[in-house]
């Protein structure tokens, strides 16, 4: 049995009350927090730094005291640098663009000695051969359902084609590695998906757009639970 993950993207929350919003969508039912770096080198936009990751981790963490992971989506060139500031920041996670990086191997192996989970990215133009290299390595393999950089935007439906090739190269290599979506995530494509073979889904403005975070994530549950 699939566990399914939902990664709400705080890109879309209210940035003037990060700490609130945080601890809110997790009261809500987030199983991981999803946390956007954006350079306006590799994407038009601009986020958040290391320091933001930092005080994020205060406020990541389950009543009962258990931390939440922090799942970094870096969207930055050059990667290694700021790799190691997440990780020193508290990220469980750090994913990166292969092409952003010059030695993915390398980038990859910097993330775990630092004790963190490491994926790679892929944008919806992207093909996924880097993977047969390192998919001995990664933790996590990030598909891009949009373009980088913004929040908000549509599903572009031949991502799910490659997530049904991911799909197959991840359990071709038998390891346990998580397949996350990222970008135009909402109750009505969740399933469909799933079905593509996703186990982790990023959802920003379709979450934080919403008054009531908990109805979303649950109608979210309740479409991933038919599949
Ligand atoms: C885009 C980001 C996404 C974004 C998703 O570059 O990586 O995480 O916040 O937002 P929605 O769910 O609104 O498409
Ligand atoms: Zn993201």
């Amino acid at each position: 049995m699939t566990t399914f993950r939902i990664a709400p993207s705080i890109l879309s929350a209210d940035l003037a009350r990060l700490g609130e919003e945080v601890r809110n969508v997790i009261a809500a039912g987030a199983d991981w927090i999803h946390f956007d770096v954006m350079d306006n080198h590799y994407v038009p936009n601009l986020t958040f730094g290391p320091m933001i990751c930092e005080a994020v981790r205060r406020h990541a963490v389950r009543p009962d005291g258990t931390p939440v992971p922090l799942d970094v989506h870096l969207m930055v060139q050059p990667v290694d640098p700021l790799a190691l500031a997440f990780c020193k920041a508290g990220a469980t996670t750090v994913t990166f663009h292969p092409d952003a990086s010059t030695h993915v191997d390398r980038t990859i192996q910097l993330i775990q000695a630092e004790g963190c989970k490491a994926g790679l990215v892929f944008n919806p133009a992207m093909p996924l051969s880097v993977l047969e290299y390192v998919i001995d390595k990664i933790d996590q393999v990030l598909i891009m359902s949009v373009n980088p950089g913004f929040g908000g935007q549509s599903f572009i439906p031949m991502a799910l084609k490659k997530i049904e090739q991911a799909r197959r190269l991840i359990d071709a290599s038998g390891r346990d590695i998580r397949l996350e979506v990222d970008g135009g995530i909402k109750v009505d494509n969740i399933r469909r998906v799933a079905d593509a073979g996703a186990d982790t889904f990023v959802a920003g403005s379709a979450i934080f757009g919403h008054p009531d975070y908990q109805a979303v994530i649950d109608a979210m549950r309740r479409e991933l639970q038919a599949a």
